[in-house]
C-alpha cells in the first residue's frame, strides 16, 4: 500500500519565547509543512498565550504554512485581523461559534482556509451540514489550553468517525489532530485517519527537534 502524506505541524505554544527567531528557523529547515499557531483569550480556554503582534512577526519569519488555532470566544471579530497577521488556515471552535456556517463563509471570502476544531467531548455529526465547506477539520485529543497532556484514547475511535463522514459527504476536508501526540503513538493516530499531526511537547522539547518532525513526518 502506498504511504500515506502526513503534514506535521510543530505548535509554537512549546517553543522558547526567548529565542523564537531561532524557533521558526528551525522549523523552516524542518520537514514540517505547516506551523501551528494557538490563541488563548482567557475565556474559551483557562489560559492565555499570545496573539496578533507575535503572530503577525512569526509569520513573516515563517516560509511555511501558518495554521492559527482559535481557542478564544467570538473569533469572528479577529478574523480579518488574523488574515492581516498572516494566518493562512484559520480555525475556529464549534463550541465557539453559535452562528459556526457564517464563521466558516467570512474565513473563506477574507481568502483563508477555513478550519473548525472540535473539542474532546463534542460529537463529529455537528459538522455534518458544513462538512463540505470546510478545508480543516482539527480533533482536540487533549482539552484545549495547554500542552504537554495526554493524549485521550478515545480519540481514535472518533478520528474513524469523522473518516466515514468526510467519505460518506464526498468532502475533502483535512484531519489534523492535536494535543499528546509522541512519536509512540503517531502511527496508530494515522492509521485512525489523522492527515496532520500537531506536535508542541514532542517536538520543542526533543534535543534534536528535526529528527522527530521526520520521524513523525515518516510514521
Ligand atoms: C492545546 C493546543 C495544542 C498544544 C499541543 O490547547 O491547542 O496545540 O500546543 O501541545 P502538545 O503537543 O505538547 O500536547
Ligand atoms: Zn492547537
Amino acid at each position: 500500500m502506498e504511504k500515506k502524506h502526513v503534514i506535521v505541524a510543530p505548535s509554537l505554544l512549546a517553543a522558547n519565547f526567548l529565542e523564537l527567531a531561532k524557533e521558526v528557523d528551525m522549523v523552516n529547515r524542518s520537514e514540517a509543512e505547516w506551523l501551528h499557531l494557538d490563541v488563548m483569550d482567557g475565556r474559551f480556554v483557562p489560559n492565555i498565550s499570545f496573539g496578533l503582534p507575535v503572530i503577525s512577526q512569526v509569520t513573516r519569519r515563517a516560509s511555511k504554512v501558518c495554521d492559527v488555532h482559535l481557542m478564544i470566544e467570538h473569533p469572528e471579530q479577529y478574523a480579518e485581523a488574523f488574515q492581516k497577521a498572516g494566518a493562512h488556515i484559520l480555525t475556529v471552535h464549534a463550541e465557539a461559534c453559535v452562528h459556526l456556517h457564517r464563521n466558516i463563509q467570512q474565513i473563506k471570502s477574507l481568502g483563508m482556509k477555513a478550519g473548525v476544531a472540535l473539542n474532546p467531548h463534542t460529537p463529529v455529526q455537528i459538522l455534518e451540514n458544513v462538512i463540505r465547506d470546510i478545508d480543516v477539520v482539527l480533533v482536540m485529543s487533549v482539552n484545549p489550553g495547554f500542552g504537554g497532556q495526554t493524549f485521550i484514547p478515545q480519540t481514535l475511535p472518533k478520528l474513524r468517525r469523522l473518516r466515514a463522514l468526510i467519505n460518506e459527504h464526498q468532502a475533502h476536508a483535512l484531519i489534523e489532530v492535536d494535543g499528546g501526540i509522541t512519536v509512540d503513538n503517531a502511527a496508530g493516530i494515522v492509521e485512525a485517519g489523522a492527515d496532520v499531526l500537531v506536535a508542541g511537547n514532542t517536538v520543542f522539547s526533543a534535543s534534536n527537534p528535526e529528527a522527530i518532525i521526520k520521524q513523525l513526518r515518516n510514521v
